[in-house]
């Protein structure tokens, strides 16, 4: 028997790789699972042998349960995660945090008084490719960090995603979707984000899918902007939907001495490459970490063990807070015509252990 239990809430796609890898966790297990649809509940139950499924308040009532894994809707991830919360459970959720700043702040505070933890996705950046980055940068391969870049650059999701609706309203975006992963592995390699400024452009007013049948875009769809890191270094971020094609790296880390390339912060494992000053070349780094292929939940597994550690956990509420705080002030910044001060800071997550197991 595993010691931390958990309930799962929300059992759509990205429910499936999260209960697979659960199987092999040793702190925890997920011992329920519910869904506003029951089919898609008893669907997964059945699929990878969850003891029993029940409604969302059967399981936030539920005793047995410490954790409640949030894999709702971002439209839903606060109103959950604060039901959970009052029950005394901890809650672990997929990104983001919430859609507005005060329904994250809501959830932080709520947690915070009720001594519970709060963590989310998401957790590529405890990935072997983050990870080996991050550990370069912490013995001084590239110098003091002075500069950083992160471009996410795509046409958008309509040619592909079966539900592509959502991405075009509220809460999406290419900067809501994707920017969590790029935010959250450059405040993990760089520490926190004191200031904020950006454009946004809504290019398109609509969207067609492959059928013809045509989406409004109620929200930016490309939007760039400059990070100004408390360590001094600053950064430069596109986060689109707009673009046909491009050929820009996803991340680099430049230091006094050399540029890191990290790899794609949406994956776990990939290439590090690092070109040291005087070099002719980018040489590739072998990866000094583990969990590189797709291992989503490991920020689940340390908050599991960290409960039982009584320690810190990496993928934390206060770093989900910081990278919203940061998105909305992209938009923020453009509407307004000015930097944006943030004022959350967080604790860099520490580093794993080149063996960590979970
Ligand atoms: N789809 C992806 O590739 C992907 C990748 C990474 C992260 N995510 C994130 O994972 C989360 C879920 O995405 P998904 O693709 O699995 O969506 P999905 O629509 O496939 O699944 C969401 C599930 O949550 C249920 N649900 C919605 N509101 C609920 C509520 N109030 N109470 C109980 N159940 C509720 C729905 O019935 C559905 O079964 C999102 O936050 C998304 O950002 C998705």
């Amino acid at each position: 028997m595993k010691p931390i239990k958990a309930g799962l809430i929300g059992c759509g796609f990205i429910s499936s790789i999260y209960l697979e890898n659960c199987r092999n966790f040793q702190s925890m297990d997920i011992v329920a699972c519910a869904d506003l649809n029951r089919e898609n509940a008893e669907r997964q139950a059945r699929d990878f042998d969850i003891p029993r499924t029940c409604s969302v308040d059967e399981l936030l009532a539920d005793p047995e349960i410490d954790i409640v894994l949030n894999l709702t809707i971002p439209a839903a991830h606060a109103e959950i995660s604060l039901k959970a919360i009052e029950a005394g459970k901890h809650v672990y959720m997929e990104k983001p945090l919430s859609i507005s700043l005060k329904d994250g702040r809501a959830v932080l505070d709520a947690a915070a008084e009720k001594g519970v933890r709060v963590g989310g996705a998401p957790d590529t950046f405890l990935g072997g490719g983050i990870q080996t980055a991050l550990k370069l940068i912490e013995d001084g391969w590239i110098g003091r960090p002075v500069a950083a870049t992160a471009f996410f650059m795509s046409r958008g999701v309509e040619k592909w995603h079966p539900n592509p609706d959502f991405y075009y309203q509220p809460g999406g975006g290419p900067m809501f979707d994707m920017g969590p992963y790029y935010l959250t592995t450059l405040v993990s390699l760089l520490g926190s984000v004191k200031r904020v400024t950006g454009s946004v452009q809504t290019s398109f007013d609509v969207r067609t899918t492959p059928e013809g049948r045509s989406i409004p875009v109620e929200v930016p769809t490309h939007i760039t902007g400059s990070l100004d890191f408390e360590n001094g270094a600053v950064g430069t971020v596109i986060t689109s939907f707009d673009s046909v094609g491009n050929n820009l790296p996803r991340m680099e880390i430049h230091g006094e001495t050399g540029t890191l390339s990290v790899p794609d912060p949406n994956h776990f494992g990939g290439e590090v490459l690092v070109k040291k000053l005087g070099r002719k070349q980018f040489e590739n780094v072998p990866l000094t970490h583990g969990w590189t292929d797709n291992s989503r939940g490991i920020g689940l597994a340390d908050m599991a063990e960290a409960l039982l550690e009584k320690r810190p956990h990496r993928a934390n509420d206060q770093l989900q807070y910081h990278v919203l705080e940061i998105m909305h002030a992209f938009h923020t910044a453009s509407e307004e015509n000015k930097h944006i001060t943030i004022n959350s800071r967080i604790e860099k997550p520490a580093a794993l252990a080149m063996q960590q197991i979970f």
